[in-house]
This record gives C-alpha cells, structure tokens and sequence, in this order.
C-alpha cells in the first residue's frame, strides 16, 4: 500500500477522463448491450426531425414540377473512400428557369452507431453539409430538405455534372449502422422573380443582382472525387484551404458561401479549456486552444471577411438522449455563412487567377471546410470596370483572462472584430459602390468547479452586418441589406461516479440562434424577416466509457419565423424518444407583388 501522499495524484488522473476528456464528449447509446432502456427503445422505424422552416412553397401556378432522384447509396464501412458519386442531368421535362429547387436527402439507419459528418457537391460545388442521427433498434429515418435555387445556374448547365457524397462511416462487430442514403432534387417552375417587378428605372440595381448567380466556382479541394470529399481539413490555424480561381472579367457581383464543420479535437471547440490548463494538471486530452474560433477567408492573402461559426451540438454530443426524436439546431442542415466580395471585384475581375483561402483562427485538429464563389455576370459587356477602395485589415482584438486552480478554472474570452470594406463596379447597368461593414462580439466563458466535474460553458457570439451599394457618382443609396444575427449557448454538465468506472452525468443545455435580416433596393422591393430557433434541453445519463447505458432525458424546440408575407411557428416537446407534442402555427397574408426572393445576402 503506497502512502497517501502518492495515491492522491494517481487517483487524479483516474478521474480525468471522465471529467475532463469526458464532458462535453460524443457518446451513443448500444441498444445491442443486454439490458440497455435507455431513450428511445421502440422496435419500429421512428421518423427523425429538425423543425425548422418548411422549404418554401413554389407559387400556385400550373408550372411543371418535376421530382429528380439523383443518388441511392448505402454506406456502410466507408473510411478513407472516396465520396459516391452519380451522374446528375437538368431535368428535360423542368426547363430552367425555376421559381424554386429543393434538395432532399433521405436517410434511413438501423442499429447501433455514431453521429457521422456528411456533404453533397455538385461538381465540387458544395449544396448541403450536414450530420446523421444515431440509429435506435427499429432504425431511425429522416429528411433534409434544402432550398438550392440559388445553385440554379450550375443546376441548368447540360450536359449536368457529377454528384459527390461523402459520408465516413465505420462498421465492425460493434457499430453496425449503415447509412442508407437517397438523394433527389425538385424542380418548380415560372420563377416569381420574372413577374410583378417593377421595371428598372436608371440608376437602380438590376433585378438580376438579386436573382441566383450566373456561375458558382467552387473553392474546393480539387482532388476531391479521388481522395476523402471536396473538403479541406484543417489541422490548425496556420492551415488555409485555397484554390486558385479565374473568375470572367464581367462579374458585377461576388459573394463568398462558406461551409464548415468543427471535428474530433475542436468538435466541441465552444468548451475547450486552454492548453495551460491541460498542462498545469497533467492531462492526456488534446481538447485545448481555448474556447474561441473564427472562420477568416482571404482573397490573394488580404483578409475579406470572418464569422464566428454557429456552435452545432452533434447528435452524439453531450447528451445524445437530448437529440432523441429531434435533432440538435443545425445538426440536420449545417448553416453556410455569405461574405459580400463585391468591394474586392477590383482585385477579381481582372481575367487573371487569384488566391480564395480559407483558415480557422486557433484552430485545432479538425476543421473540414469549403466555400462556393457566387458570380453575376454582365449580360451585356465582357469586361467589367472596377477598384477595391481605401483597405485596412481588421485587427482581431481578444481579451483573455485565464484562472486555474488544480482542476477547477475559469477561462474566460471576449473577442471583438470589425471590418470595413469597399469598391466600385462599373457595368452595363451602371456604376456602384459597394460598402461592407461588419461587426462581430463574441464572449465564451468556460468553467471548471468541483475538480473540474461541474462545468459551465456560456458562449455568445454576435453579428451585425450592413452591404450599402449606392450609384457611384451621386453617392445615392440604391440599396442596402442588414443582419444581425445572435448565438448564446449555456450549457451545465456535473459528472458523478458511479459504480463500477461508468459515470452519472447530467447535463442542462439552452442555445438559440435568432436572425433578423432587413433588405431593400429601390424600385424593387424591401423586406424583413426574423427566425428565432431554440432549445432547451435537461436529463441525465449513465455512461461506460462512450456508451450511454441508461438515463432520461427532455428537449423542447421552438421555431419561429416571420416575414412580410406571413409567420410560422412549430413548438415540439420531446422526452425519452418520443414526441409529446408538436404544435405549428401559421399565417400568411396574400403575397405582394413586390416581394421577390432575395438570393445570396
Ligand atoms: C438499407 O438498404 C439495404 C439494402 O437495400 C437493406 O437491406 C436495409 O434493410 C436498409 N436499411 C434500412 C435501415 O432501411
Ligand atoms: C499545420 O498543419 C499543416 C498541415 O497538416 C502542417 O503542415 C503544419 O506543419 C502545421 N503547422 C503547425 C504550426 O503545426
Ligand atoms: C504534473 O507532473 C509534474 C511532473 O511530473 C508534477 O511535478 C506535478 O505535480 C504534476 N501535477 C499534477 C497536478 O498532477
Ligand atoms: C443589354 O442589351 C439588351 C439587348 O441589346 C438591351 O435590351 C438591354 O437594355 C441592355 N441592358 C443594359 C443594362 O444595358
Ligand atoms: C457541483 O454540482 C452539484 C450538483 O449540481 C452541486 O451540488 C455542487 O454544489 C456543485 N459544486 C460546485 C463546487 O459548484
Ligand atoms: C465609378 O465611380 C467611381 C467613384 O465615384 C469613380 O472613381 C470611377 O472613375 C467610376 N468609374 C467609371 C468607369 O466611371
Ligand atoms: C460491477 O461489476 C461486478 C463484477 O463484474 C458485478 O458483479 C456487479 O454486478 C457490477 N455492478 C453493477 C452495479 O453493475
Ligand atoms: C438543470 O436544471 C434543473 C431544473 O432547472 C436543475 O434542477 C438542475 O440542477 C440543473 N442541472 C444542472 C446540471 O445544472
Ligand atoms: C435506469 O435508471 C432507472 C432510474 O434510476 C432505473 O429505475 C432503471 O432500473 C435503470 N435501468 C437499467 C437497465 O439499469
Ligand atoms: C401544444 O399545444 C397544447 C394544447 O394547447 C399544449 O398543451 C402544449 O403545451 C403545446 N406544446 C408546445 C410544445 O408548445
């Protein structure tokens, strides 16, 4: 028998791993174990869902509408493949142009397995990124639909192009859930944006600016069909993704989409303590770097946009009872972020290839990303005329302050960054000067008490952007596009132990995301609109290193959207698996003439 003095520390490390490298962690529950109740334990397939906003209806016109399935795949044991890939043809029946298409993916799964990161490309250009639920003993089935009409030009181009899918998976005597997946689009036709506009007076934007873009570039790993996906995976901060692009020295306008997913060491990246405090007590996880990320993306090495991705819990993550029947926010349907690039159109347009990269500020092992370069073309000139204005890089500006006491701690972040930028464009529908201007707040405290086995995490991340494009020799604002968007999280876990080596964790979480986007242009239309997402989510589990082996656990959702035309409301209380109630609400005034989709912004 050591003496105490020695045993002390030896029983530290053995308590590590559960509350450390343990909490927040990815975990599933083995229905296959004997004696396993614990969430949803029913027999037959159970349908799986994210409430959010239905995909928008096409407008009620005796329009063709044509269903195209693309894609049927079962993955199984799937690492290290190169994506599945089909061949994709715009449908002959549906002739662009389209008011509205959708993509659906459908999943069906059935026995035991982890949440698993899955993407769509087109041609390199990605359509969808998204995260599976884990199966339950019947199997688990569920939807994605996403709204892709902005994809249009690269969707009506024949001959058509290549549908990449990637899904890793991992199959073995253990995790047996293969992932039957089947892909297809939806074409509707007689788009609303050709009727009820006003016509162009001079000087305004043209209607087209907000209309899909005319050709999307993809900012993807080129060798993506051969190798793991068009992602990049970035393994730390000083890891960019890039790709040369040459975009036509007529585009009037740029946008950035940006797609990205946090994995493996930064998959919980919003609760990571700093390295500190992993050295100072030992510990042998590589979960660290703190608790702040920002996506940056650069044009020819100058920064030209960032954002502060939304933190999405998995559906392994954290409690995945909580993730049982509905999933996490954006589990289902990862968000893509949009950076105005018109100002750097100067820089672009010149027929020459530039630098697009993409790098995550502290990143740590992995990030997977991409982006699509959304281009509008000037129908009437092959040349475009355009300068970036005065450039100042941003400055990043980030207070820590760190306090560690064995293992408990306080690590606390306030990040701040504001960007200003802008250009003109002269094209054949005159001269405009694009002003960005964007402003981003984020603060993220993580907290360790009871020897690091009560932890807090409160994460907020805030965002206001303005696009003002006036007509460049009067300065006359044509028209303008604000957002602001809000993220807080406050996630609560306190671990316990419990009989032999498995832990009691429990765990209470509540985060939101809400969006308020206002948009006009002059003779065209203006616009509001508003979606508020949240969750709230409480239980407990038993778990044996990943395996979740009992526990309970309650999730409410509640999705609110509105606009001029109309609001929708779906409230879904769920406990143990199943739902207990689901309640949409819905009203919708007569579609004006003025509205029109606003693409891209
Ligand atoms: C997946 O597809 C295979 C082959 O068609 C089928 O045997 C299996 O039952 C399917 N799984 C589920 C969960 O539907
Ligand atoms: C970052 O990752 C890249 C790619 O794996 C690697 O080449 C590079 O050495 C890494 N840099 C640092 C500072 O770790
Ligand atoms: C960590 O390891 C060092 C060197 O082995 C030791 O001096 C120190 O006491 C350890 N700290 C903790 C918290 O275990
Ligand atoms: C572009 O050319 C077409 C056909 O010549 C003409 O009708 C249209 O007004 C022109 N548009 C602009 C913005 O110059
Ligand atoms: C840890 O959490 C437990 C359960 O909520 C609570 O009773 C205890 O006071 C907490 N301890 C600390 C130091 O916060
Ligand atoms: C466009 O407007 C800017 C700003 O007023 C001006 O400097 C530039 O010369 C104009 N470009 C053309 C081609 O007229
Ligand atoms: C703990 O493990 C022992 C030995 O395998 C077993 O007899 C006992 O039933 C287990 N206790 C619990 C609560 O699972
Ligand atoms: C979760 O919330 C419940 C109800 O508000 C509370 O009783 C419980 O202590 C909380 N648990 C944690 C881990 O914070
Ligand atoms: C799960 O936990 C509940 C509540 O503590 C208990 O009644 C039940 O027996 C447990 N089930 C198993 C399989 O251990
Ligand atoms: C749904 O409506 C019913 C009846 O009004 C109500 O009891 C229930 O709490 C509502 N559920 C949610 C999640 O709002």
């Amino acid at each position: 028998m050591p003496p105490p003095r020695l045993l002390l520390p030896v029983l530290l490390l053995l308590l590590i791993p559960a509350a450390i490298a343990g909490v927040p962690d990815r975990y599933t529950v083995r229905r296959g174990r004997v004696g396993v109740r614990a969430g949803n334990s029913r027999l037959s397939a159970q349908e799986y869902l994210d409430p959010t906003y239905p995909v928008p209806r096409p407008p009620p016109v005796a329009s063709p509408t044509c269903v195209v399935p693309v894609l049927t795949h079962s993955f199984g044991d799937t690492y290290g493949a190169p994506p599945a890939t089909a061949a994709y043809a715009p449908p002959a029946d549906c002739p662009a142009p389209w008011s509205l298409v959708s993509l659906s993916f459908s999943v069906a799964v059935a026995g035991d397995q982890y949440d698993r990161v899955a993407a769509v490309w087109l041609d390199g250009v990605e359509l969808l990124r998204t995260t599976t639920a884990e199966p339950a003993p019947g199997g688990v089935r569920w939807t994605v639909r996403r709204d892709v009409t902005r994809y249009a030009s690269l969707l009506r181009a024949p001959p058509g192009g290549v549908l990449s899918v990637m899904l890793e998976n991992l199959v073995n005597d253990e995790f047996t859930g293969v992932f039957n997946v089947s892909i297809s689009f939806q074409f509707h036709g007689a788009p609303a944006y050709l009727s009820g506009v006003n016509a162009n007076a001079p000087a305004t934007l043209p209607k087209s600016y907000f209309e899909p873009a005319d050709l999307i570039l993809p900012v993807s790993d080129p060798a993506g069909e051969s190798t793991g996906g068009f992602w990049f995976r970035l393994q730390n901060a000083s890891h960019a993704g890039s790709r040369l692009v040459t975009i036509p020295s007529n585009a009037y306008r740029a946008v950035l989409e940006v797609f990205v997913s946090p994995h493996a060491d930064d998959e919980f990246w919003y609760s990571n303590p700093p390295d500190l405090y992993i050295r100072e007590n030992n510990l042998s996880t590589a979960r660290g770097n703190a608790a702040y990320r920002e996506v940056v993306a650069a044009v020819d090495r100058r920064f030209a946009g960032s954002f502060v991705p939304f933190p999405v819990v998995y559906t392994g993550g954290v409690n995945p009872l909580f993730w049982q029947p509905v999933a996490a926010l954006g589990a289902f349907h990862l968000p893509s972020y949009d950076l105005e690039l018109t100002p750097f159109l100067g820089l672009l347009a010149d027929g020459k290839a530039h630098e697009v990269a993409l790098t995550v500020v502290d990143a740590i092992a992995e990030w997977r990303v991409d982006a699509n370069l959304h281009l509008w073309l000037d129908p009437n000139a092959s040349d475009v005329a355009a300068a970036v204005g005065p450039y100042r890089t941003p400055r990043l500006s980030i207070k820590r302050r760190y306090a560690t006491h064995r293992l408990d701690g306080r690590f606390s972040i306030r990040a701040k960054r504001k960007a200003r930028f802008s250009g003109w464009v002269s094209s054949s529908f005159g001269n405009f000067t694009t002003e960005v201007e964007t402003e981003a707040e984020t603060t993220s405290v993580v907290e360790f008490a009871n020897q690091g086995n009560n932890k807090t995490v409160r994460f907020k991340a805030e965002r206001e952007s303005e696009v003002v494009i006036r007509a460049a020799e009067t300065r006359k604002e044509v028209g303008k596009v604000e957002t602001e968007a809000k993220f807080p999280m406050l996630l609560r876990t306190v671990t316990e132990d419990g009989e032999n080596g498995t832990s009691v964790v429990r765990a209470n979480l509540t985060h939101s995301i809400t969006v308020e986007t206002s948009a006009e242009a002059e003779g065209l239309f203006e616009r509001e609109s508003k979606l508020a997402d949240e969750q709230t989510a409480a239980g407990w589990m038993l778990v044996s290193g990943h395996d979740v082996v009992n526990g309970s656990a309650a999730t409410a959702s509640v999705y609110r959207y509105s606009d001029d035309a109309g609001r929708y409301e779906r409230a879904i209380d769920a406990r143990d698996g199943s739902i207990l109630s689901d309640n949409v609400t819905e009203s919708y005034q007569a579609v004006t003439a003025k509205r029109s989709s606003v693409a891209a912004m």
